[in-house]
């Protein structure tokens, strides 16, 4: 089943005749783009979720929004390690792209603060929906010819 036209519908005719349950399930998933009943319902019978491009493919206007701004001052963290730590909160397994060696090391260091509950609940109702990443000919062309920097190339 493609994520992108996976609906409650399918899962509920899923759950009639399966034996059987996923233990994982890769989905699209950043804190824009929550579909709370379909997330609700993948829940409901899957054991993990994984994040696929947990940081919008690094886009920025995703990285930029204002509730991760305001909390990486707060914590004094980054705002991609504030969505990072969200995922992590909410249950996620996040494995973040990076080659940028300082982003690497960023991105482990989130397990040294705590969002709150309201501030998790502000960060999934930013959910605007937006998607972040359209395929297209040039951008998997580019993923083919992707290379790690010198430093990580061991
Ligand atoms: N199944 C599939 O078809 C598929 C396709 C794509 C991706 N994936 C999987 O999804 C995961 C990640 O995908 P992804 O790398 O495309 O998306 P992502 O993790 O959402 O975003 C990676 C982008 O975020 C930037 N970034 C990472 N850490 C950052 C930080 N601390 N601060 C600021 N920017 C940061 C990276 O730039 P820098 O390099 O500069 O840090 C990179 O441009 C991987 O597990 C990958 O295998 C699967």
């Amino acid at each position: 089943m493609d994520f992108l036209t996976l609906k409650v519908s399918h899962l509920k005719k899923y759950s009639k005749f399966a034996k059987l349950n996923p233990l994982l399930f890769k989905w699209k998933l950043i804190p824009t783009i929550l579909k709370t009943n379909l997330e609700r319902g993948l829940r409901r019978i899957i054991f993990y979720i994984q994040a696929w491009y947990p940081l919008g493919h690094g886009d920025n206007t995703l990285i930029e929004e204002p509730i991760f701004t305001e909390l990486a001052k707060k914590y004094g963290k980054s705002n991609a390690q504030i969505i990072l730590r969200w995922h992590v909160q909410s249950e996620n397994i996040v494995i973040p792209g990076s080659k940028n060696p300082q982003h690497i090391k960023d991105n482990i260091a989130v397990f040294d603060f705590e969002l709150t509950a309201n501030e998790m609940s502000k960060i999934s109702n930013i959910n605007k929906n937006k998607r972040y990443y359209v395929p297209n000919p040039k951008l998997t062309a580019s993923y083919a010819k992707m290379e790690l920097s010198p430093e990580l190339d061991v």
